[in-house]
């Protein structure tokens, strides 16, 4: 059966094993070269080197990585910037109070000096690239041993980054590409004084909320602005008062003439991480191993949390980031699952290895590269699930992350560890009240889930029922000083020697002692990361092997966290039987949508009055709506949240946000039906900052085209 459906789809276009589908692919900004003619003939009106040149100002100076994660562009000569809400989401918080509720509201800076510093937020622009493949691999030869290879590349990295940055406020990296087939070095400028402009209220900014997350038809207003402050000398600078706005090399036009079906567009941005060439192996673990679990458990996390929103404005704001994040790769997964079931993700890998086998019997170098995959992924499976309960359902819980640093006293000395757990502690036991249930709770039905599951022998508890498990647990949380302030504060304040003892002692500590040592243990530890390493290796091997076998095909490299252009065309898509889902939405659906009952759902008044006079401004379409979001073939992942989304002119239409939940398995298998990723339109953030937040002053600051 299985023989049977695997020569099916061989039969098929899933053949092509590794050539690339249309609109598949992210690029690299200097080797644009290579796309050039495909984009052209796409319907690009600019050229390769519009997007990225070293000697002239170009599109890549107008994006920017920003923060750690996300993309950001800018739009004006005064260094303003534009990102999605969700990725300036967490300065937001920071800086929201009950009684400033920016989360809530929203944030309108009116004149400069009303930004508000963001420490610890930079952002980076990419100075230029350059190949360093030869510099990096010197000393390395088809006997270097792997480990090594890892020094001498080591060296070799950080020589080649000294040499580059000498004499400059420049920072490089250099990263591997294609599993270290290929290296590239990227020399940055980091600018470290960043302020926060404006942000839409939640219902603008978060509209539909984690309902809505991941999915089409969509409505959100996903954007924030920041700006980027210098010294005099336009070079990055700590925060100061005397800062002044950064004047960039190139700031992004706008175009208010949006987008149609079938038009071209193209993303620049940072996407992070994409899988496109691994074996069956991983794809089977993902969809079916560690996926579900991971679901399971944040489902356990995200009830609690959620009912809790529900109860108070305090508790909405207190969990509104965690749950954001929790939620988002609780969903993504999901809708991962499905793809790869939807397209025999697992059997279309199989086909494919058979190809490459075939291809590979008689090439000593390749013969044996699946097979020791294969023994690989073996190895890493037998130990995966623990890792995942680790990290899901071990550390789910306050309680349980909080024995982590009380451990750190005891194994690493006091240096200031003491007073800060004290203080923490304070701060943690403010609303202790009304939190502890919530975590409680979160603790023992995820210690209780994996017990039932077999993943928790070390509790001693084999042979009771699941009611005398959660009473055990029950007990740890109350025992503990780590819920008791009076208890913890005699604890910290004991001599060395006691402390460490009476640590050790803890029932939290000691739960988690054996929690780590069965998850985590040095030998499991050893194997997973045995088996991981010798998987990139053979990867490197593996992937230039595949190049061998279709030398026709443009193998993009997988993402990294380094700049890239990916393009396709705006279009709709069929999710399921008897239902086509067009290209964008408009503010009509907001309308639609709306719910007064459901937090996610609730509209803004001054937004549905405007809707009702119809005071689009010059922001509306040739119909006479207002668009909202639209869909595209590009191909994206997380990180390329917040990147411009531009025309055939290199003009910015829209903000990339998010993909459509259908195509969520897109960073290991591209499907050109379901895949697509979900745009704000420039002109709905325009009306919102303009019309709603009558913030006029920051749309005067932009490049607006308009014909
Ligand atoms: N899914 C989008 C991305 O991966 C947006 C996430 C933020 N929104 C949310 N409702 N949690 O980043
Ligand atoms: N929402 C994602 C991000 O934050 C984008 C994606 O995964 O498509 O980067």
């Amino acid at each position: 059966m299985r023989k049977k459906l695997i020569t099916l789809i061989a039969a098929t276009l899933l053949l092509v094993p590794t050539a690339m589908r249309a609109d598949e692919g992210m690029w690299i900004p200097m080797l644009l070269g290579r796309n050039q003619a495909a984009m052209q003939k796409a319907g690009m009106h600019i050229t390769a080197q519009d997007i990225y040149d070293v000697n002239n100002a170009s599109l890549k100076d107008a994006v920017l990585l920003f923060g750690s994660g996300c993309t950001g562009e800018f739009v004006s000569q005064e260094g303003l910037l534009l990102t999605n809400h969700h990725c300036g989401y967490s300065y937001i918080v920071r800086h929201s109070t009950v009684e400033h509720d920016y989360l809530t509201n929203g944030f309108w800076a009116m004149n400069r000096s009303e930004e508000i510093p963001c420490p610890g937020l930079t952002v980076t622009r990419l100075v230029r690239m350059e190949d360093v493949t030869r510099q990096v691999l010197e000393g390395v030869t088809d006997q270097t041993s792997e480990q090594d290879r890892e020094t001498i590349v080591e060296k070799n990295i950080q020589a080649v980054c000294a040499k580059a940055v000498e004499g400059t406020h420049y920072k490089a990296i250099v990263k591997p590409f294609y599993y270290g087939n290929q290296y590239f070095m990227y020399v940055n400028e980091v600018f470290t004084d960043v302020r926060l402009v404006g942000a839409p209220p939640s219902n603008i900014g978060k509209f539909g909320g984690d309902t809505d997350n991941w999915m089409w038809p969509r409505h959100t207003g996903d954007f924030s602005m920041f700006r980027v402050y210098v010294g005099k000398d336009n070079k990055p600078a700590a925060y100061s008062k005397d800062n002044v706005p950064y004047r960039p090399l190139k700031h992004l036009e706008i175009s208010l003439k949006g987008v149609d079906e079938g038009d071209f567009t193209f993303v620049f941005g940072y996407p992070g991480t994409t899988r496109r060439y691994v074996t069956h192996d991983y794809v089977d673990m993902a969809a079916n191993q560690t996926n579900p679990v991971r679901i399971a458990l944040r489902t356990i996390r995200l009830d609690h949390y959620n009912a809790a929103m529900r109860r108070s404005a305090g508790q909405r704001l207190k969990y509104a980031s965690r749950v954001a994040s929790i939620a988002n790769g609780w969903k993504k997964w999901q809708g991962e699952t499905l793809g790869i079931e939807r397209l025999h993700g697992v059997e279309q890998k199989i086909a494919q290895e058979e190809q490459f086998r075939k291809w590979a019997a008689d090439k000593p170098e390749y013969r044996d590269v699946l097979d020791q995959m294969e023994d690989n992924y073996a190895k890493m499976r037998e130990v995966e699930l623990e890792w995942t309960y680790f990290s899901e359902a071990v550390l789910a819980s306050d309680f349980m992350r909080r024995t982590i640093e009380l451990r750190g006293i005891a194994s690493r000395g006091d240096d200031g560890r003491v007073e800060k757990m004290l203080n923490d502690s304070r701060k943690y036991f403010e609303d202790f009240e009304e939190h502890s249930p919530v975590d409680k709770a979160i603790f023992i039905e995820c210690f209780t889930y994996m017990w039932e599951r077999g993943f928790a022998p070390y509790m001693n508890l084999k042979h009771t029922t699941a009611s005398e498990v959660e009473a055990t647990l029950e007990k740890i949380y109350d025992k503990s000083a780590l819920n008791n302030p009076k208890k913890l504060e005699k604890l910290l304040g004991m001599k060395r020697e006691k402390m460490i003892h009476a640590i050790a002692k803890d029932p939290a500590v000691e739960l988690f002692a054996q929690a780590y040592d069965y998850c985590y243990s040095d030998k499991k530890r050893q194997q997973y990361n045995t088996a991981d390493d010798n998987i990139q290796r053979l990867m490197r091997t593996y992937i230039r092997g595949m190049m061998e076998q279709y030398p026709d095909s443009n193998f993009f490299p997988d993402a990294n966290l380094t700049l890239r252009v990916a393009y396709g065309h705006v279009e709709g898509f069929r999710p399921k039987d008897a239902t086509y889902y067009t290209a964008y939405s408009t503010i009509d659906g907001i309308m639609e949508k709306e719910n007064p009952d459901v937090y996610d759902y609730r509209v803004e008044p001054r937004l549905k009055e405007l809707w009702q006079k119809k005071d689009y401004g010059h922001y509306a379409n040739k119909k006479g709506e207002l668009p909202v979001a639209f869909i595209a073939t590009n191909h994206t992942t997380g990180g390329n949240s917040g990147s411009p989304v531009l025309n055939a002119d290199g003009q910015l239409v829209g903000i990339n946000f998010d993909r459509c939940w259908e195509g969520t398995m897109s960073d290991l298998l591209f499907d050109p039906a379901y895949c697509r990723n979900i745009s704000l339109d420039i002109r709905y953030c325009l009306f919102i900052i303009d019309k709603y937040a009558g913030a006029r002053h920051l749309v005067d600051e932009m490049t607006l085209i308009d014909n």
